[in-house]
């Protein structure tokens, strides 16, 4: 049945605005419960390892909810899937107690050989077909709700035949699984090839969004970067209030995505308190318009 995944959304937990474990943070991170709802964890910095980076492991999961957000599924590339590696993951999310996972719309492996990239695929119906197979593989195997995520691409990549909101919807729609809505990828994309970023998520079927990445950017020349190197934009928090107030979006978590220049841990405090304001804005508009039209 197309439709399984947005029943199955119904019954996922509401974890609030969190952040992404990295060990530079992971100190302040431990000391900050009050300020941070849940952590979103990258697996492959933690699977098959003891050591620190279990007990770094162990400490978040014992303050936390935990969300595992993957890097090396490589849902696009011509590799066969890597069955070791999902093994290892299904393992890992179960020891964590992970609600749901995620991975990327992108390929990051060729010739099984891992190029620690995000690279775009080409946008048309091969491809759509190539993944779709790929991620109901995948959903059958892992038996937890799965949601991918949009990424940056700073070229058109040879071969596509549609838009990227076209890609992406119809992908969601025929792999029937959720979206990891990333709002500065959004953001940085369409700024880049002249798209308007509001139109973009008017294409998207946003029901499906379970979670939502924030991050800052930084233009260089003509282009712009997603660096997750420095503080949320503006218009990044500007789309964020917009698709949170289109009707019948239920997102059920909001992460930070903080990777280089990591600032005193007061700015990103200080983000995460805005995003939990824009995020509790939107939830009693939500309602109140449910309220009045019941
Ligand atoms: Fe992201």
């Amino acid at each position: 049945m197309q439709n399984d995944f947005l029943s199955a959304k119904k019954q996922l937990p509401f974890l609030g605005v969190g952040l992404g474990l990295r060990t530079e943070l992971a100190e302040s991170i431990f000391a900050e419960t009050t300020a941070i709802d849940f952590l979103e964890i990258i697996p492959e910095q933690y699977m098959g390892k003891g050591g620190e980076s279990r007990e770094r492991l162990e400490k978040a999961c014992s303050l936390y909810q935990a969300v595992s957000h993957g890097v090396n599924l490589s849902l696009g590339s011509t590799d066969e899937l890597d069955w070791s590696y999902l093994r290892t993951l299904k393992q890992f999310v179960n020891d964590i107690r992970a609600p749901w996972f995620s991975d990327h719309v992108c390929f990051a492996s060729l010739g099984q050989v891992y190029l620690h990239e995000l690279l775009p695929v080409p946008f048309n119906r091969t491809t759509i077909e190539h993944m779709t197979r790929r991620i109901k593989q995948v959903k059958a195997y892992m038996e937890l709700p799965f949601i991918i995520e949009n990424t940056t691409y700073y070229m058109n990549v040879p071969g596509s035949a549609m838009s990227e909101a076209q890609f992406l919807s119809e992908l969601l729609e025929q792999a029937d699984c959720g979206l990891l809505l990333d709002i500065n990828n959004v953001y940085v994309n369409c700024i880049n090839h002249g798209l308007d970023p509001y139109g973009f998520l008017d294409q998207l079927p946003l029901e499906r969004t379970v979670q939502i990445h924030m991050a800052g950017h930084k233009q260089s020349g003509d282009i712009v970067l997603d660096t997750h190197g420095s503080s949320i934009a503006d218009p990044v928090y500007d789309l964020l209030r917009y698709a949170l107030g289109k009707p019948g979006v239920k997102v059920h978590a909001i992460s930070i995505e903080r990777d280089q220049n990591q600032p005193a841990f007061t700015e990103l405090k200080e983000e995460l308190a805005a995003i939990k304001s824009i995020y509790k804005n939107a939830t009693s508009a939500a309602l109140s318009v449910k309220k009045a039209g019941a």
